[in-house]
């Protein structure tokens, strides 16, 4: 489905990715990105960097972050020179035409929105005002999104559940200006959520989640990995106890990283009581440390020569911006009538 399609992945600068964003959600949108631009398709990937500064305002954390964010994707490997990798605050298009956006985004889509209405949500659930620490970056945070995904005329939006209703306003918001000016002046987007990638549980069995505190973390050296997958909840039966593996979290994780064979191994040790809890932490461990080495290595080269990833951002802004241009020309030529 996504044969020579426009595919267009974002990710906001916050928080730490850990093993289960990996999995679950960067390396499936890098695989993706080369589906598409295998069979004569596009990739954009950028670093919502704008997006972040609603919650984030620490300029320290925020480059930080975005640090990680690019060195990660980079790692897990993503091709700067095939899909184009960017930053969204090095392409000042995209805030122009979010103002344009503005004049068609009806302020009940905005007051439906997720991400602003949660922050409304826990304001009443703590007894505050319901505008309480809600900025109009947050308030408008869709709009903004529907400028990055309209800009690029992009066909697919791959996106976890949490933002199939922001992918879903950005059409709306394209439709209507499409239908005022009698043209497909903006694509469409669709959003793609893959319902097969891992979901793999935290340490605690809850979704692994940083604010949870339940992480294995990413590229760590392998004693703090260690140390998080031997924190993974068991019990105290016996190793000689026949066990059904389902009902293990350490076998639910591995399920997310094991070949078939390695998993039915576990699985048979087990069931036949041939293997302790220790035992299959250790092969858990060793599945994690073989998955990420590789990448881990240049996660750190990348983290310590960043020059080369701001040039690469560079570059990708270089290539990103035509498109964005042609994009605002032809909304601003007919939103003006400059034609
Ligand atoms: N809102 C997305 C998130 O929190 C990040 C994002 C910003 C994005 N603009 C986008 C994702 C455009 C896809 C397309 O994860």
């Amino acid at each position: 489905m996504f044969e020579g399609k426009t595919i267009l992945t974002g990710v906001k600068p916050t928080g730490t990715p850990h093993l289960g964003n990996y999995l679950g959600a960067i390396r499936p949108a890098i695989q993706l990105g080369k589906q598409a631009l295998a069979t004569g398709g596009k990739h954009f990937m950028f670093i919502a960097d704008y997006h972040a500064i609603n919650a984030e305002k620490d300029p320290v954390v925020l480059r930080e972050k975005l640090r990680e964010i690019a060195c990660i994707y980079l790692a897990g490997g993503l091709d700067p020179t095939k899909s184009v990798f960017y930053r969204q605050s090095d392409i000042p298009e995209i805030p122009e035409i979010t103002t344009i956006l503005y004049a068609y985004t009806p302020k009940g889509l905005m007051n439906k929105s997720h991400a602003y209405k949660a922050q409304v949500d826990k304001n009443r659930e703590s007894g505050k005002p319901d505008d309480d620490g809600i900025n109009m970056g947050l308030y408008t945070y869709p709009t903004l999104m529907a400028a990055d995904i309209l800009a690029y005329d992009t066909d697919i939006v791959p996106v976890g559940k949490d933002q199939v209703q922001h992918v879903e306003i950005a059409r709306d918001i394209a439709g209507a200006i499409n239908a005022h000016y009698h043209r497909e002046l903006l694509k469409q987007p669709e959003y793609y959520v893959d319902e097969h990638v891992a979901v793999v549980p935290g340490v605690d069995g809850r979704k692994m989640s940083k604010s949870y505190g339940n992480v294995i973390p990413l590229f760590e050296d392998d004693k703090t990995i260690k140390k998080a997958i031997f924190s993974i909840k068991t019990d105290s039966r016996p190793m000689e106890e026949p066990k059904n593996p389902d009902e293990i979290l350490v076998y639910e994780i591995y399920k997310a990283i094991a070949t078939p064979q390695q998993l039915q191994e576990m699985g048979d040790g087990l069931r036949q009581g041939k293997l302790g809890y220790g035992h299959i932490k250790n092969m858990l461990l060793d599945a994690v440390i073989n998955e990420i080495k590789d990448a881990r290595e240049k996660y750190n080269y990348y983290m310590a020569h960043f020059n080369e990833v701001e040039d690469m951002l560079a570059q990708g802004a270089e290539k990103a911006r035509p498109y964005a241009k042609k994009t605002l020309e032809r909304l601003k030529n007919a939103v003006f009538g400059n034609e």
